[in-house]
């Protein structure tokens, strides 16, 4: 029986272990972390993320070949196939603070996992990670061998939150970078072997090591980009009477452009662009290529741009003051389906609002009143560094209310800001939410969800991303 064990129980190392537990029945996967809460939450009735299909998937297999550990070096030594999926943020300190990736995480997992292996293993970077740190990688591991073989493997994720057990049962490729030496490729037939049980052969595509990990950092960065054009387009169609659905719509249909991820917002969110692309950025300037990161860089601008945007057009819709007034939030996460609110538009937009003194009253079906306070307090950067992750007092940020329903939420407000896609939000009774809000009673669509004539036939104020007004 083949024995994985992966290192770090997050957002990817739960998802994609449990799939391959499910997919794979003979082999045995453990998935250990540091955090003990978490680890007790996926041996729980309530997962510690939420995911569409999760549960079903690990409550199959949760003790027959899925387990949740915390003692970490028992599975690591017994394991043949270590996967690595740590957190990797952005640093916030000293050399590259605010651009580089901060691989204290995953160099502990690697001086760990020297420490304690007692036969030959193949480590699996799972974390997106900067090109090269394969090399780092193999420098800890073989300086510290005491004679045992380890072939290091890169298998970025390419899956996103909301739909991770869909594109987890059925992904568009699978990547796996390695040495071009005969134990390389050896060891990349080991993990293809795993993935070939449920992916077919011609999906799974192997590359040398540094394509594998630039490749995520380039697919991400790629994704990011499309919605900053966008998101860029929206703001001159504002201008122009152009309508940002129909321009995209039409411009998507080029095949060689193709219909997805053209919707404007007010800006991504997640834990990985920003990060990423920061990241990308911060590769390009050590290898002497300026041009290249400020190109990449201008994506992270116009993200930022649009969230200042949205911000600024509320603001002087509204008369050009929000003081003591009253803003429902409808969404906090970064998107729908998921309570991650790592990186959220969200954060921004609110924190713009509060710094004009509004009183937010905030609605996001899977996020906790605890987190969003957490978020509104913290500094940008800090919320990937467990160290920041002390429990706070929720009255900390006084202008705000976390509700749990979107008509509690926007009674008696003036305004209402859609800011995660949530479907519940297209159906809400908007009638009913403007007879009980003050007057001229405003809606600032972040999503576009919403029907506008719909609405300014009820008699709101609405401004959607890239409409005419
Ligand atoms: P996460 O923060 O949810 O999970 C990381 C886990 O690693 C945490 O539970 C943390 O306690 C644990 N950990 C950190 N150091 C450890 C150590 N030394 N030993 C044991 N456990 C340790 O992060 P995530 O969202 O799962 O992301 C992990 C990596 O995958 C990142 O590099 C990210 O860029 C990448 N990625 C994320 C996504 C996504 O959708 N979230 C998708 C693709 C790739
Ligand atoms: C993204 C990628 O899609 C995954 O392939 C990748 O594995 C992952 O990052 C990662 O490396 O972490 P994720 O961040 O989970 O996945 O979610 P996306 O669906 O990509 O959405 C990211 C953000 O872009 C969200 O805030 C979403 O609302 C926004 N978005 C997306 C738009 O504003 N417009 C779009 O058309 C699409």
């Amino acid at each position: 029986m083949v024995k994985i064990c992966c290192i770090g129980a997050g957002y990817v190392g739960g998802p994609t272990m449990a799939v391959i537990a499910w997919k794979c029945p003979s082999v045995e996967v453990v998935v250990v972390d540091i955090s003990v809460s978490r680890i007790a939450a996926w041996n729980s009735d309530q997962l510690p993320i939420y995911e569409p299909g999760l549960d079903e998937v690990v409550k199959q297999c949760r003790g027959k070949n899925l387990f949740f550990s915390a003692d970490i070096e028992k599975h690591v030594s017994e394991a043949d196939i270590i996967f690595v999926s740590v957190n990797t943020p952005t640093k916030t300190q000293g050399l590259g603070a605010g651009k580089a990736a901060d691989l204290t995480y995953w160099e502990s997992a690697a001086r760990m996992i020297a420490d304690v292996s007692k036969s030959s293993k193949i480590v699996v970077e799972k974390s997106t990670v900067p090109v090269k740190t394969a090399e780092a990688i193999e420098k800890i591991l073989t300086h510290n061998s005491r004679g045992i073989k380890y072939q290091i493997l890169s298998n970025p994720e390419f899956l996103a939150e909301g739909t991770a057990i869909q594109d987890l049962f059925n992904p568009e490729r699978v990547l796996i970078g390695g040495r071009e030496t005969p134990d390389g490729q050896k060891a990349i037939q080991a993990l293809k072997d795993v993935y070939a049980q449920w992916v077919p052969e011609d999906r799974i595509i192997s590359t040398n090591l540094w394509s594998a990990e630039l490749s995520k950092l380039a697919a991400n960065a790629f994704l990011a980009q499309r919605i900053s054009s966008v998101n860029a387009m929206s703001a001159l169609c504002e201008a122009t009477g152009a309508d940002v659905s129909q321009v995209s719509h039409a411009v998507g249909m080029d095949t060689r452009i193709g219909p997805k991820f053209l919707n404007a917002s007010v800006g991504f969110g997640g834990s990985c662009f920003q990060k990423d692309i920061l990241n990308l950025v911060y590769i390009c300037e050590c290898n002497g290529l300026p041009q290249v990161a400020n190109y990449w860089k201008q994506v992270i601008k116009i993200n930022d741009y649009q969230k200042n945007r949205f911000v600024n057009r509320l603001v002087s819709s509204m008369f050009n003051t929000v003081s003591g007034k009253k803003i429902a939030i409808l969404g906090f996460a970064f998107k729908k389906d998921t309570g991650d609110t790592r990186e959220t538009p969200a954060i921004d937009v609110c924190k713009g609002l509060l710094g004009d003194k509004a009183c937010l009253s905030i609605y996001d079906p899977q996020v906790t009143e605890d987190q969003i306070q957490r978020d509104l307090s913290m500094n940008k950067f800090n919320w990937d560094h467990p160290i920041h992750l002390q429990p706070i007092s929720p009255s900390s940020v006084k202008q705000v209310s976390v509700v749990w329903d979107a008509y509690e939420a926007t009674k008696d407000a003036h305004g209402v800001c859609i800011l995660t896609e949530w479907d519940e939000f297209k159906t809400l009774d908007y009638q009913r939410i403007f007879d009980n809000m003050q007057k001229p009673a405003f809606v600032f669509d972040g999503r576009n969800i919403v029907n506008v004539d719909k609405l300014r036939e009820i008699g709101f104020i609405v401004y959607s991303m890239g409409k005419p007004l």
